[in-house]
């Protein structure tokens, strides 16, 4: 192919355990350009660029790259090749500045010593060549997930990478950010960077992609000019069958309050207010959507009702019960589920099996004992209900969770938390990093928890999402609440917007 930068031919994995992440895989990507790769959780598509980039061997194929044959046995060969990846999970030390993490292993030195001034500079000037904003100086534990990702792209073009693979670099983004992170690439395109852009999302793919390129089970399905392609023939190209991401639901019957929240102020021990006497209610047969511009309070307000701050104030009733200051243990026995906005860190122990990660929450419950003791055969046979349910794709329930794709992980969380049967559910971000059939499949889930009485609290950056299913909306700004909506469908997604940016105030907010 004419001014083809790379190409990867016959790429095979089989991974210690057994599993073919990869059969035969083609891809070809042209210098200068931005190719998506895509498919469902657990395609591939990680494995193929963790290949690329010497973090997995492949078990067999070639790798051309400007001609040559690839031969890289780890990521440093690959970075001394013009190579970057930057990872679906992060890589920083949250405990160092943002200057030392990027020049990491890399340190400018005067004598023996590490010269942070002119790593500072380097930082700097690499920030502002590429409109990266982000202070050099900043503790990355303190940054947002938007800014560390500005953080791992620098650590990239610091190598001087030419190629840079980004997988997944919007699920963890707001729109804004998004837009933001989308200006960079194609500045960087401008300065003849390749890009490879791994993304479940079709719309952002058709706003930025030259070419697309799609794996299915581990195969590749094909590829095409994104110029050529239709948002219905893409999805169909991934999942082989027609996704339709469009929520039909019956009317809503509120019943009694489950949940009331009443001034709820929280400061963190930086001094800053993150919740600023928040009222809510929310009752049964009602799916609440919590939107916001990230940051604002949303990710607060959530692990506040699940008892991540014992020292906030005010007072959260559930069904008579005030859960403020009870234990995460407590409030689970009250009836309430999480999910978790990073299941990675907070929501997975990769370190265990599947069908312990599925039942971890739920283990102290009689359900799953036998005179006391665990009961095995009732533990796996959750365990395969739910893989199937939640199409969880793994060898089978004894596999380490961390050995699940990025989607795959998030699914076992996810299912964990419905398979509680919770009175309420709270799902921070449920959706990001989900391939679409899975979304389907988790919108008709909320649907269906609503529908049989029970509440939803669903915070959700992804405009889209909270109104396709809310049946009420609560808008977060600056840790107050902006707005509510007890009819969702009152409002238009600009208006919302519009309270998301704080230009515009409900005064009597109930
Ligand atoms: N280290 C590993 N050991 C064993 N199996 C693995 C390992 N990493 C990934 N796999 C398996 O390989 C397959 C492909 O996973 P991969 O991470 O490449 O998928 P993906 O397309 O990136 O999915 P996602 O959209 O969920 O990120 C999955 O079945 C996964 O469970
Ligand atoms: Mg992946």
């Amino acid at each position: 192919m004419e001014n083809e930068i790379l190409r990867m031919e016959h790429i095979t994995k089989v991974y210690p355990n057994g599993v073919m992440a990869n059969k035969d895989v083609n891809l070809s990507v042209k210098e200068g350009e931005i190719h998506a790769l895509m498919g469902e959780n657990g395609a591939g598509k990680s494995t193929l660029m963790k290949i690329l980039f010497g973090d997995e061997e492949a078990t067999e194929g070639k790798v051309w790259y400007k001609g040559e044959e690839l031969k890289v046995k780890n990521a440093s060969d690959a970075i001394k090749k013009g190579i970057g990846m930057v990872h679906q999970h992060f890589m920083l030390v949250d405990s160092l500045r943002v200057y030392e993490n990027v020049v990491l292993g890399m340190e400018p030195k005067k004598g023996i010593m590490t010269d942070s001034k002119e790593a500072i500079r380097l930082v700097q000037e690499t920030a502002d060549k590429y409109n990266l904003k982000v202070d050099p100086m900043a503790v990355v534990g303190d940054i947002s997930v938007g800014q560390k990702q500005k953080v791992e792209i620098l650590k990239v073009l610091l190598r001087g990478a030419k190629l840079l693979i980004l997988d997944e670099p919007t699920a963890v983004l707001t729109p804004q950010e998004t837009q933001e992170l989308f200006e960079q690439l194609l500045m960087l395109k401008k300065n003849g960077h390749t890009i490879i852009f791994i993304s479940h999302k079709i719309r952002e793919v058709m706003q930025i992609c030259d070419n697309l390129t799609v794996l299915r089970g581990g195969k590749t399905v094909g590829s095409m000019e994104v110029r050529n392609a239709t948002e219905e023939g893409i999805s169909h190209f991934m999942v082989g069958r027609d996704v339709v991401l469009r929520v039909n639901k019956k009317p809503a019957e509120f019943g009694d309050v489950l949940l009331n929240v009443k001034n709820l102020n929280y400061t963190n021990k930086e001094g800053r207010k993150l919740l600023d006497n928040v009222s809510f209610k929310i009752r049964k047969g009602q799916i609440l959507g919590v939107a916001g511009v990230e940051g604002n309070g949303q990710n607060e307000l959530a692990e506040a009702i699940f008892g991540f701050y014992p020292d906030a104030t005010g007072s959260i009733m559930f069904e008579g019960n005030e859960l403020l200051g009870k234990s995460i243990k407590m409030i689970r026995k009250n009836g309430l589920s999480y999910i978790p906005e990073d299941r990675i860190k907070t929501g997975a122990a990769g370190n265990l099996p599947i069908w312990a990660n599925l039942i971890a929450d739920t283990i102290d419950t009689n359900e799953l004992k036998k005179n006391g003791l665990l009961d095995y055969k009732k533990i796996h046979e959750r365990g395969k209900e739910l893989i199937e349910d939640f199409a969880i794709l793994c060898k089978n329930d004894e596999q380490l969770a961390g050995m699940l794709s990025g989607g795959n992980m998030q699914k076992v969380v996810v299912a964990r938390e419905f398979s509680s049967d919770p009175k309420l559910l709270i799902a921070n971000q449920p959706t990001r990093g989900i391939d679409v059939g899975a979304n389907e499949f988790i919108w008709k889930k909320i649907v269906e928890q609503r529908d049989a009485g029970k509440g939803v609290m669903l915070v959700s950056a992804d405009l889209n999402e909270i109104m396709e299913l809310s049946d009420s909306i609560l808008v977060m700004c600056d840790g107050h609440v902006a707005a509510y909506f007890e009819d969702a469908s009152s409002v238009t997604e600009f208006e919302l917007g519009n309270y998301m940016l704080g230009l515009k105030r409900q005064e009597d907010v109930e």
